[in-house]
């Protein structure tokens, strides 16, 4: 028996096979392109999701003899992506992603809506869905009066994959159409913004079966017998499934596109006051909570392009010894910010260089700066009760010991890195894949990594950091309270 884990991500698709015992077995990816066809606008067209998928699925099928034994499927997909459909399944207009901010107005109108906060659960963000949709029908009319189904782009795959309309709670609770207590579609809430019911997929849990991959499919693929594609999940929600964090206390910081601490909570306790998420998770009964910053490893991306250095370069040139807070204050806004400050305004910036500052002063800069956005959504999330003595790091930015040092010394907690490269949302996909397929408990199914090492906080630069966290807050001032 084998199970296929996809993550499909804002940069590309992971697909990840593992074997029954949920170890894996071998992992393809393919990139593709976000498209920025005006300032803040951010788009994917979900054809190149599925020319990807094809890719990564035929070169996993030549090269690992366990995919013709394939039995379960789970996606996890990057979240609140509003891809439309027609009534004959086409998609109308390129799918708009979480890191959008056109949505501003939309949003704000939304999120002062009497009870819109009460019964999602959250503030609605620019990026998340319902906005989005608002802003389509005022300014796309003619595709809005089309829209027979909106899905998030997991639901996308499993439509792809099932031929159902069939979404996970977790991506769905990043919505606003969600009520996340109930964990059920709200009428009030799609109402308020000109959505229906019928315009929504059916809702599973993320590790209940979504649906049989399809016959055309499977015999494409040369496969036989039933192969269940499970519920999946949002992406965060899958990477909590990845490294086993069900439940309170446990939790991760995820430094990938976005930069994401997520504290998994046995019960709802929203905090929609707060630019705190709080979402179902991908299992029943449980919720997570987590601080999203937009631009985590873009900062990084964006310093390596203007320096014409790859991220690697850049982190290899400084070591791994951690130093003092530099003189470069660099503020990671380049999308606007989620928590905790929900402002799509508000803009990066560098400070604090002189005629001798190095391109390692700014790499220095652009680590400290994203490890200090990370402690504001340590600390939103430390104000909710949420518990995080530890937690597990996961996402590209790990690769640098240094920027590990430095987080654990700023966020004062100790991160522990999984051994072996996979654990991500991929693995978290393909656990929910076998969830649905299999008849064995979640428990046995959703462990916790092998941990490689821990990187502990370096007492001695504690203070130091403190103080300079505090200048960077005040750096800024025109950062607005989130009311
Ligand atoms: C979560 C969020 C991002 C995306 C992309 O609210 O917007 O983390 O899921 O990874």
């Amino acid at each position: 028996m084998s199970f296929l884990g996809i993550d499909l991500g804002t940069s590309g698709l992971r697909a990840l096979l593992v074997s029954a015992e949920g170890i894996p077995i071998g992992s393809s990816e393919r990139h593709y392109n976000v498209s920025h066809p005006n300032l803040g606008w951010s788009e994917q067209d979900p054809a190149d999701w599925i020319t990807a998928f094809e890719s990564v699925i035929s070169e996993l099928k030549n090269t690992y003899y366990e995919f013709n034994n394939l039995k379960g499927i789970g996606v996890a997909g990057h979240m609140h992506g509003a891809t439309l459909l027609d009534s004959s399944g086409s998609v109308l207009r390129p799918c708009i992603l979480w890191n959008d901010i056109r949505s501003q107005a939309e949003a704000k109108r939304l999120d002062a809506t009497d009870q819109v906060r009460s019964l999602s659960g959250n503030i609605v963000f620019p990026g998340f869905t319902a906005p989005k949709l608002e802003w389509v029908r005022k300014n796309e009319p003619e595709i809005f009066n089309k829209i027979a189904k909106v899905l998030l782009p997991a639901a996308y795959m499993n439509f792809y994959l099932t031929g159902d309309y069939v979404a996970d709670m977790s991506d769905s609770a990043g919505t606003s159409w969600l009520d996340v207590g109930k964990r059920n579609w709200s009428d009030y809430l799609l109402d308020v913004s000109n959505m229906r019911r019928d315009q929504m997929p059916r809702l599973v849990e993320g590790s209940e079966a979504a649906g049989e991959l399809r016959l055309e499919i499977k015999s494409k693929w040369g496969l036989s017998g039933k192969i269940t594609v499970a519920g999946g999940a949002g992406d965060n929600a899958a990477a909590a499934c990845g490294i086993g964090a069900l439940g309170e206390g446990q939790g991760f910081v995820s430094i990938g596109t976005s930069g994401v601490i997520l504290s998994s909570r046995d019960g709802y306790e929203p905090a929609p006051e707060t630019a705190v998420h709080t979402f179902c998770h991908a299992v029943p009964g449980r919720w997570y909570q987590m601080g999203v910053m937009l631009s985590a490893t873009d900062s990084l991306n964006w310093l390596a392009g203007i320096t014409l250095k790859s991220p690697s370069e850049l982190t290899s040139s400084i070591g791994d010894k951690l130093l003092r807070p530099g003189n470069v204050r660099f503020l990671p806004y380049l999308s606007g910010e989620r928590t905790p400050h929900n402002d799509a305004e508000i803009q990066g910036s560098i400070t604090g260089i002189s005629a001798n500052t190095s391109v390692d002063d700014l790499t220095r800069g652009v680590l400290e700066g994203v490890a200090f956005g990370l402690k504001d959504c340590f600390d939103a999330l430390s104000a909710t009760n949420a518990k995080m003595d530890q937690l597990t790091a996961i996402g590209g930015g790990t690769a640098s010991i240094y920027w590990m040092r430095l987080l654990a010394t700023i966020l004062e907690v100790p991160l522990n890195l999984p051994e072996g490269g996979e654990f991500g949302a991929a693995l978290g996909a393909a656990r929910l894949g076998m969830a649905a397929s299999v008849d064995k408990p979640l428990e046995k199914i959703i462990i916790p990594p092998i941990i490689r090492e821990t990187i502990d906080p370096d007492t001695s630069m504690q203070s130091v950091f403190c103080e300079a966290h505090i200048k960077y807050k005040a750096a800024y001032p025109s950062i607005k309270s989130i009311q």
